[in-house]
């Protein structure tokens, strides 16, 4: 896993890049941490950040960028139309994916937008290895539905199997033959599968997927939001992949797609986003819906700035020393949890360590959202904002009921390149801390509930005191420590 072997034998993840740029972080004390958990409605997408000490909420618009990205910021050619920076970005993705058009867009979710417009009719199909909660939503709004074929493996939370991502093939030919061909949309493969702990698919299965695909005339599109991550783990987990460089990798992936969409935020460590797409009468009918959108088809909604660090960020992608600082800083941080016996998913993926609510909690019910409860308590405990990806994550059905998450997880993203290795050591001390009194943990109840996407903007409260107990006993084991 790690490149380079301590003389200690330490398992240690080395940096490959040296720090040029810092920010400074604020730690409020335990109290004004309550206090301000309990004014963001115990939802840590509502907290400032100037009240956060390590920011894990995603990995998404918040990767450091590389010096040469910064440099590139300055050549931007500011144009609506024809900038020379548009087509700079067009030829490295032609370059690197092989397909001959690109729709640039704003983020992620406007490519799921555009695809769900053009792609999902009412009553329609879309099989996926696993959902995204943008992805569901589009797709849903268009009266389109999603069935999730990931592998049952995928939803083992403590695993050995190296590709948790992997789409069930049988499942996928029973769809198709229960629902019809012409019912499907398309069939969507999400690299470093987000909402199972960022677990990669195979190159093999994603081979197997696209064979069923083109035996049965669907189309196949790649999330390739998080392909940074999954491309690390097919070069080090698939003997297959072992002796090819991570272009050969991505361009092998690439070439059994039909479309590919990412978020930039996540993908070249930049923002914004786009859709590759191989066919020309599929872009066709894609194209109008940029400018009505997202904005002009030179830029889609990014600034030019944007699109000069995606270009590099892009290219800095197929270097492996770049993008495999994630995935070893996320393993390190794995392994020490799970030296505590902090319930963690496992293997390490990519994106961020996932923590396993429902067992680290498993005394709060589902209904009082125990992810989100322990993100809560996360918080007060460190000063770390973590993201629920459970329960609350979900959407109710239209008759109302509660949809309970497969997983009920607390993910800690490690944005790439941000942390050093003293602060993911904090991380899991308080971590351990949290696990050791975790029974003073208790749940959640929403105070205002918004119908779609709540787990954005919703409020809730505690269903006890416990987060007063919570402090109180910081302050008897910490003195008088941040
Ligand atoms: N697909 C995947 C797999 C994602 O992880 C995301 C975003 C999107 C699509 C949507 O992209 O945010 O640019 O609109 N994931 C972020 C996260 C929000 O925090 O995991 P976007």
């Amino acid at each position: 896993m790690v490149s380079v072997k301590f003389y200690g034998n330490e398992a240690v993840p080395l940096e490959m890049h040296k720090v040029r740029i810092v920010q400074k972080l604020n730690l409020p004390p335990v109290e004004r941490r309550l206090e301000k958990m309990s004014a963001a409605g115990n939802n840590t997408f509502l907290l400032q950040n100037a009240d956060v000490f390590l920011d894990m909420l995603t990995d998404s618009g918040v990767n450091a960028m590389s010096d040469q990205q910064q440099a590139a910021m300055l050549v931007a050619d500011d144009s609506y139309a024809g900038s020379a920076t548009y087509t700079r970005l067009e030829n490295k993705l032609r370059e690197i994916f092989g397909m001959r058009y690109f729709l640039p867009t704003h983020q992620g979710r406007a490519c799921e937008h555009i695809l769900a417009k053009v792609l999902v009719t009412p009553g329609s199909v879309v099989p996926m290895n696993y959902h995204f909660t943008t992805t569901k939503a589009h797709i849903t709004l268009m009266g389109g539905s999603v069935e999730e074929l990931v592998t049952d493996a995928g939803l083992e939370v403590v695993s050995a199997e190296p590709f948790k991502g992997n789409m069930d093939i049988a499942k996928l030919r029973a769809v198709i033959r229960q629902r019809g061909a012409a019912n499907i949309a398309f069939v969507r493969m999400e690299s470093g599968t987000n909402l199972i702990g960022g677990q990669p698919f195979s190159l093999q299965n994603l081979a197997d997927v696209s064979a069923v695909c083109r035996d049965t005339g669907v189309l196949l599109v790649l999330d390739a939001s998080l392909l940074a991550d999954n491309l690390y783990f097919n070069k080090v987990r698939e003997d297959a992949c072992k002796d090819l460089s991570i272009r050969e990798i991505a361009r092998a992936t690439a070439d059994l797609c039909d479309v590919i969409y990412f978020s930039a935020r996540k993908l070249g460590c930049a923002r914004g986003g786009g859709i590759c797409i191989r066919d020309e009468a599929i872009y066709h009918k894609m194209r109008p819906l940029v400018p009505l959108y997202e904005g002009f088809l030179t830029y889609g909604g990014m600034s030019v700035r944007e699109m000069e660090v995606l270009t590099v960020g892009l290219e800095e992608t197929m270097d492996e020393d770049m993008i495999n600082q994630g995935p070893q800083f996320i393993a390190y941080m794995v392994e020490q949890l799970l030296e505590r016996g902090v319930p963690v998913i496992t293997p390490a993926g990519g994106l961020g360590c996932h923590i396993n609510a429902k067992e680290f909690v498993d005394h709060i019910p589902q209904e009082q959202y125990p992810a989100g409860a322990l993100a809560s308590a996360l918080y007060i405990a460190s000063g770390i904002r973590g993201m629920e990806r459970g329960t609350l994550s979900e959407q109710r059905e239209p008759d109302g009921r509660e949809v309970f998450a497969n997983m009920e997880l607390v993910r800690l993203a490690l944005p790439r390149r941000v942390f050093t290795l003293s602060q993911v050591k904090y991380a899991v001390d308080r971590i351990a801390w949290l696990y050791d009194n975790r029974k003073l943990i208790g749940g959640l109840k929403f105070v205002e509930e918004p119908e779609v996407l709540r787990f954005f903007y919703g409020l809730l409260k505690p269903v006890s005191d416990w987060q007063d107990r919570l402090v109180a006993k910081f302050r008897a084991d910490f003195g008088d420590s941040l």
